[in-house]
């Protein structure tokens, strides 16, 4: 982790002071005795401390009881999808706290789930949403201001109002991908953002890492991406979503056809994976297939002009 500036404490100046003296990762600084750090970078004892702790905090590397583990759990807050059947498998809605991934193949609605959310996550608790902003990557340009106005007005808010505190950037290639979810650590907190997409996670890596000898690599960093969204998402209280595609399997004898992209490190950095196809008569259907405590279950869900919405409502 080196995003020394995500840590308490620590702005442009400390940062600097503290690269300057080879400490360029959060876990560095963690696991170096103070006075150490003392000498090299003339900071006060006092600070170094402080940023260790705030370190530590980030990393989770000290124990905690299981009643402080409780109490943050407890602290996780839900989004709702503003459909009802989604928000039911969902167990209430997306998670703070965790990665939700979407996985679809093209034109089963990912991006659209993700615009609701980047509206719905602005409405007040009472509401159902996330009283924040949101930071939204866009890594295949299909993120559209024009969808978000429409959705905001299906829901009775001011379009602008919801436009104007949805943080857009578009990611043109993996290792952009990878700057800008650094970012996010700054980013984040400076501005309120209570949910964090990247629609797509794999495409770039996908396009960009070809054949098998480079497999292991664009693992690797995938990996490590995952990570840090976790740690974003746990260190701030806030949702992130990604969405995945369905590739095909290159053994079909040991399983389905069609399975999610990014192999065992994505199904394992994922908290909750959502399954989503289309059905018949515009129906679509959203499916929890991999979830510590959410059983598979099964919604029915359209895609109108505003939004996301329960199949039976439409009808
Ligand atoms: N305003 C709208 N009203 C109804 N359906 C829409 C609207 N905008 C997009 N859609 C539907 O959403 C689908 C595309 O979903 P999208 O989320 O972009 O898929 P992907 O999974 O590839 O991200 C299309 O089938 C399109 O018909
Ligand atoms: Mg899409």
């Amino acid at each position: 982790m080196d995003d020394l500036e995500a840590l308490e404490g620590v702005g442009a100046a400390i940062a600097s002071k503290l690269r300057a003296a080879g400490y360029t990762t959060i876990e560095a600084i963690a696991v170096t005795p103070p006075l150490e750090i003392m000498e090299k970078t003339n900071l006060g004892f006092n600070t170094i401390l402080k940023i260790q702790e705030a370190a530590r905090r980030m990393l989770s590397a000290d124990f905690k009881t299981a009643q402080e583990y409780y109490e943050v759990r407890r602290n996780m807050r839900r989004c709702t999808t503003g459909c009802k059947s989604l928000d039911d498998i969902l167990g209430g809605g997306i998670e703070t706290q965790a990665i939700t991934e979407l996985i679809g193949e093209y034109g089963s609605g990912k991006t659209q789930i993700c615009m609701m959310l980047s509206v719905t996550a602005q409405l007040p608790s009472e509401r159902g949403g996330l009283d924040g902003r949101v930071a939204f990557i866009d890594t295949e340009g299909t993120f559209m201001p024009e969808r978000v106005y429409q959705i905001a007005s299906g829901l009775g808010l001011n379009p602008k109002e919801i436009a104007n505190n949805i943080l857009v950037a578009r990611a043109y290639n993996s290792s952009h991908q990878c700057l800008l979810i650094d970012r996010l650590f700054t980013l984040c907190p400076e501005n309120n953002i209570k949910l964090v997409v990247v629609d797509s996670m794999i495409s770039h890596f996908r396009g960009e890492y070809i054949g098998r000898e480079t497999l292991s690599d664009r693992q690797q960093k995938l990996n490590q991406y995952l990570h840090k969204l976790l740690r974003l998402a746990e260190a701030y209280n806030l949702a992130v979503v990604i969405t995945n595609q369905i590739q095909a399997n290159p053994t079909p004898f040991t399983g389905e056809p069609m399975r999610p992209a990014g192999g065992n490190i994505m199904a394992h950095a994922c908290t909750h994976r959502i399954f989503l196809r289309r059905g018949s008569k515009g129906i679509r259907i959203a499916k929890v297939i991999d979830s510590p405590y959410l059983p598979e279950r099964e919604a029915y869900f359209m895609i109108t002009e505003k939004g996301i919405v329960d199949a039976e409502e439409e009808k």
